[in-house]
């Protein structure tokens, strides 16, 4: 049902065996029905959020809770994790060229991915491909399935890619920097079809270091700090009243949508913690400009309904 909870993540932290502490306190909810953004600068720990979800996180310490329509992940063994990869959660990444083989065709391959997952017949899945090529706004969808990944331009091999990763008909979408590698007239179209695959196909989580982003194409949104979840909920609210410091010294930064987009987040003085130089208390409070006595202890998440947030400022 849409609004209901499909992803939930509380406080999950990620010590790497060698690195050190990687996610320290990722809260955050995916809903049915919606594109939940998940925005920090690099290395703020987006791309190991959603990898941990599909347990493809390097090793280390994985505490915290993690539920998908209400079964722990936590507990999930490797055959758990292969019935559950692809099928129910899918994830898919900047360059579609890492998802294709180079030397198959494009319909080959997704027809491959189907019968992987589900009992059908091969003529049964070219049929499912070329409607899902179709829903994906792939013009000729018949002769795109007969083309190798080359073949495609970068915009069409992104759609194919999704369209793979739709193939089973997962409930949730992990988008990871999809956009980042293309052009600007091309972007805004990728960004417009994720937006139609919330509201029709499935939840979205969508990595990305642009706010710009977040506010075309997210109903919802995670600011990542340095392996924290600082701040969350719908976009509207956030993006109109935005409480933790560092999600408002973001939106000061927001480049028009029109423009050329950032590679990286806008820059605000001082930079992150390193493993090493982690404060014990707020992660940001070597940066913020409010830091006060109090920030010396862990905020924890507060604030009223969706919207929260972890400051020692709000009450
Ligand atoms: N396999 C790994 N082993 C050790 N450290 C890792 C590993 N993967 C990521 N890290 C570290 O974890 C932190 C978070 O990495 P992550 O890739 O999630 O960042 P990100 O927010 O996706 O950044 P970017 O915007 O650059 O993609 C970084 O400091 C990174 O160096
Ligand atoms: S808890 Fe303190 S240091 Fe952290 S963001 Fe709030 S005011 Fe700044
Ligand atoms: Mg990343």
């Amino acid at each position: 049902m849409a609004g209901e909870a499909l992803l939930e993540l509380e406080d999950l932290r990620l010590d790497h065996e060698k690195a050190g502490v990687l996610l320290d306190g990722v809260s955050l909810t995916v809903r049915r029905g919606q594109v939940l953004g998940v925005v920090g600068e690099s290395g703020s720990g987006k791309s190991l959020t959603g990898l941990s979800v599909l347990g493809l996180q390097p090793k280390g310490r994985l505490s915290g809770t993690m539920t998908f329509a209400g079964e722990d992940l936590t507990r999930f063994g490797s055959r758990d994790w292969r019935r559950f990869r692809g099928r129910r959660a899918a994830m898919i990444f900047q360059d579609p060229m890492t998802a294709f083989l180079p030397v198959r065709r494009i319909g080959a391959q997704i027809i491959e991915q189907i019968r992987l997952h589900k009992s059908v017949s091969r003529q049964e899945a070219r049929k499912q491909v070329v409607s899902l090529l179709t829903r994906m706004g792939v013009p000729a969808p018949e002769q795109a399935a007969d083309r190798f990944p080359h073949e495609l331009s970068g915009g069409l091999r992104q759609r194919a890619m999704i369209a793979m990763a739709l193939s089973c008909d997962p409930e949730l979408l992990i988008a990871d920097e999809p956009t980042t590698a293309l052009d600007v007239t091309v972007q805004a179209q990728i960004l417009t079809l994720i937006r139609e695959i919330g509201a029709r196909e499935a939840s979205v989580m969508l990595i990305t270091h642009d706010m710009g982003v977040v506010a075309q194409s997210c109903t919802d949104v995670a600011v990542l700090y340095a392996g924290v979840v600082v701040e969350t909920g719908p976009v509207t609210e956030v993006l109109q009243t935005p409480l933790h410091p560092y999600t408002q010294a973001l939106l000061r930064a927001i480049p028009p949508m029109d423009g050329p987009r950032p590679e990286r987040l806008p820059v605000i003085e001082g930079v992150p913690p390193s493993p090493e130089t982690r404060p014990a208390g707020c992660v940001f409070a070597p940066r913020c400009p409010q830091v006060t006595s109090k920030c010396a202890v862990r905020p924890s998440m507060r604030g009223e309904g969706l919207h929260r947030v972890a400051c020692v400022l709000i009450a």
